[in-house]
């Protein structure tokens, strides 16, 4: 990071940020990309970029675009959110996605513009949509005229844990975000992809919400290492969640939830054996030096990174022991 060379990003004269970006188009198979601060970022630009006021935008109930985005693209660009809901395993129903649309010659309704698959699904457990169903989504949008975006925060996760490239898994959509952070391990940033035209469009957008960032070459660098280095150790990851996993399901007082471990993700929840309770286990692992987070009011969320190692596994499941004998 101290070493990338920099210039004006705003003026698109930093070289680090344009080999990030260009890397990252690369790898997802599209035309163009653009280096944003977040993942919710992306997203929004997106949205932004597609739909006007009064537009709208199909998505799960379970997507982070509805549920934790503090509604941005309602605020901000005054989109309306169409959501149905996510099916066990992540996706959407295409015939849901069907049965949504809106007539468009009818004046009272909004206008159907897209709709967003989030893969992996974080609220259904970080589960993976294989490239059939990506391809099908594509299809279906294709035939019904919709943007197709995939929010792609932990694209690399899927496409590691479904051995296939990040590009084919993507390959159906116009556009996808991913993040550079969680998994990926860089500090900051996120990149969305897509076609240049829809690209340019978005920079412009970027620099309205206050998003164009002058030398951001500094921490484009780290996006830079992030995937030369980080994508193919995602696999450890996912191995540490499963470790997880068979670990817990061995003690009394908790029941693994949403088909938990998938990915880099295990959810569990405590039992009416548990001798205690949620914010109590919280607390009580806190001061044992493990971060738990509870999404739901009584479910848990364990999700495994780079800093978490096999010793790391092994201590966590024997502080669970202990707390919950
Ligand atoms: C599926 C999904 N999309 C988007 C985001 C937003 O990413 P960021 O936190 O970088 O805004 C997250 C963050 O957890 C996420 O899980």
């Amino acid at each position: 990071m101290a070493a990338a060379p920099v210039g004006d990003d705003v003026y698109g004269e930093d070289p680090t940020v344009a080999r990030l970006q260009e890397k990252a188009a690369r790898m997802m198979g599209k035309e163009a990309g653009l280096f944003v601060s977040s993942g919710t970022m992306g997203n929004l630009l997106a949205v932004l970029a597609v739909c006007g006021r009064g537009d709208e935008a199909i998505m799960g109930t379970q997507g982070h675009t509805f549920l934790h985005e503090a509604g941005g693209v309602s605020a901000l660009g005054g989109v309306v959110i169409n959501t149905i809901p996510n099916q066990e395993d992540g996706s959407l129903a295409p015939d849901d996605i069907r049965n949504a649309m809106r007539n468009p010659l009818d004046i009272h309704e909004p206008i159907s513009k897209m709709v967003i698959i989030e893969n992996t699904q974080n609220a259904c457990g970080g589960k993976t949509l294989p490239v059939s169903y990506m391809d099908e989504i594509g299809l279906l949008a294709g035939e019904l005229g919709l943007h197709f975006h995939v929010d792609g925060a932990r694209i690399f996760n899927a496409a590691i844990e479904l051995d296939v490239e990040p590009a084919r898994l993507v390959k159906a959509s116009q556009s996808v975000t991913f993040c550079l952070s969680k998994g990926l391990c860089a500090p900051v940033g996120s990149v969305l992809c897509g076609p240049k035209d829809f690209i340019e469009k978005c920079r412009r957008l970027r620099k309205m919400l206050g998003g164009g960032m002058r030398q951001a070459g500094v921490i484009a660098a780290a996006g830079i290492v992030a995937l030369e280095s980080m994508v193919e150790r995602l696999a450890d990851d996912h191995r540490r969640a499963r470790q997880l996993a068979e670990g817990l399901v061995e003690i009394p007082g908790l029941e693994l939830t949403k088909g938990s471990p998938n990915t880099n993700m295990v959810f569990f929840r405590l039992t009416s054996q548990a001798s205690l309770g949620v914010n109590e286990l919280i607390a009580g692992m806190k001061e044992r030096g493990f971060l738990l987070m509870a999404p739901g009011k009584d479910e848990i969320r364990l999700v495994t990174h780079r800093d978490i190692d096999d010793y790391d596994v092994e201590a966590f499941l024997r502080a669970m022991r202990e707390i919950l004998a």
